[in-house]
């Protein structure tokens, strides 16, 4: 067997490369992957060699969004067997720290996440993965919808923190991946009014097939009387911002409802934003956040498997590993097209 990684070599290079097929640990499995998506951050990690204090340093493979199938297994593996199709949940955390302890395990100061400077991505033919960080797909999910597992678990921690419920209305700011499988995941929590705002009209025609009831065009019309207008100048349960943007962080007071709840999911590229307390204050809103996800794959992987959420929708373009430095390419320089990427690994 002959593993191969594509390697980020410098700013905006990808180059293939042979690597040593890894080695099993008593508890891992060795997956052969199938697909790894494209996400944000490799992207930026390539365009700008850091993420905050995260800085590539060397060489370094990208990719954390990634499915496949168990070709072997280590001696103390238990649950998993040969021939299993599993989606990867990239973070290993320590499993002895509070947080871990109390289930709050994406708040592990110790997690090893791939694709995370020091730690390597899954761009790549084969990895050896602990067990228990591999969840089994059934038959009727591809190992394309297992990688996008990632994503979804996203947007299902963001309606999560944001409490969504049957009958409540929703204001997602940004319409990316991020933006999108929030959509996905609000409307399967039972959001009956999802309002999608963006700044690009193909976007928002892509919310609106996924299901958006309302969507706001925010470089033709003005975010708040549009707001104001749906919701009878009350606001909407819950805000959830993923643009990422100063500007969209700062609009969220406005357009929440009195006692509703902010769930904040862009990072913005500066740390201190203009932002108004007293409306939090006389709205008593609640500002949640979210850094990744927790306890999240088992219920991603069925609500896909009972088609209560179509991920694969969101897939706009799909490249060959050996297509891996134009796959980046061609995401960099068509950022208005592209909504999600995938890579095929054979
Ligand atoms: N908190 C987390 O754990 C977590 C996880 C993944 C991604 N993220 C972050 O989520 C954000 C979104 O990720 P993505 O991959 O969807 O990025 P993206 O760039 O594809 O999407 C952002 C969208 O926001 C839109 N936008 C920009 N300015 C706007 C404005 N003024 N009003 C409305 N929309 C505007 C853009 O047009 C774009 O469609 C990023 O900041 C990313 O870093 C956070
Ligand atoms: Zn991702
Ligand atoms: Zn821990």
């Amino acid at each position: 067997m002959k593993n191969r990684a594509a390697y980020m070599t410098g700013l905006n290079k990808i180059e293939i490369r042979d690597i040593d097929m890894p080695k099993l640990r008593e508890k891992d499995v060795l997956v052969k992957l199938e697909y790894v998506g494209i996400c944000g951050s490799d992207v930026h990690y390539l365009e700008n060699g850091k993420i905050g204090d995260f800085v590539v340093d060397g060489d370094f493979i990208l990719g954390h969004e990634c499915a496949g199938t168990i070709i072997e297994t280590g001696k103390d593996v238990q649950n998993l067997k040969v021939g299993d199709k599993v989606a990867l949940e990239p973070g290993i955390t320590c499993g002895q720290c509070e947080f871990c302890k109390t289930g709050r395990y994406n708040l592990c100061p110790d997690v090893e996440f791939l694709a995370t400077p020091p730690y390597h991505g899954s761009l790549m033919n084969y990895i050896a993965f602990p067990e228990n960080m591999c969840f089994k797909l059934p038959n009727n999910i591809t190992a394309k919808e297992g990688a996008l597992v990632e994503p979804l678990a996203v947007g299902m921690h963001a309606a999560i923190q944001g409490g969504v419920r049957l009958g409540d209305s929703v204001i997602i700011l940004g319409a990316g991946t991020i933006g999108l499988v929030t959509l996905l995941a609000c409307k399967a929590y039972g959001a009956t009014e999802i309002t999608i705002v963006d700044v690009l009209p193909k976007r928002l025609d892509f919310a609106k097939k996924l299901g958006a009831t309302t969507v706001i065009n925010a470089a033709e019309a003005d975010v708040f009387s549009e707001i104001d207008k749906l919701t009878d100048k009350k606001g909407a349960d819950i805000v959830i911002e993923t643009a990422g943007a100063a500007k969209t962080i700062s609009q969220t007071p406005y357009l929440v409802k009195n006692g509703g709840t902010i769930v904040l999911v862009g990072l913005a590229p500066q740390d201190i934003i203009e932002f108004n307390f007293a409306k939090i204050m006389a709205k008593e809103a609640q500002i949640k956040s979210v850094f990744r996800y927790r306890n999240i794959y088992p219920t991603a992987i069925k609500a896909i498997s009972k088609g209560i959420i179509d991920i694969s929708g969101i897939v706009t373009h799909e490249f060959d590993f050996e297509d891996s430095a134009k796959a980046f390419d061609y995401v960099i320089n068509n950022k208005q097209e592209v909504v999600k990427a995938v890579i095929k690994i054979d």
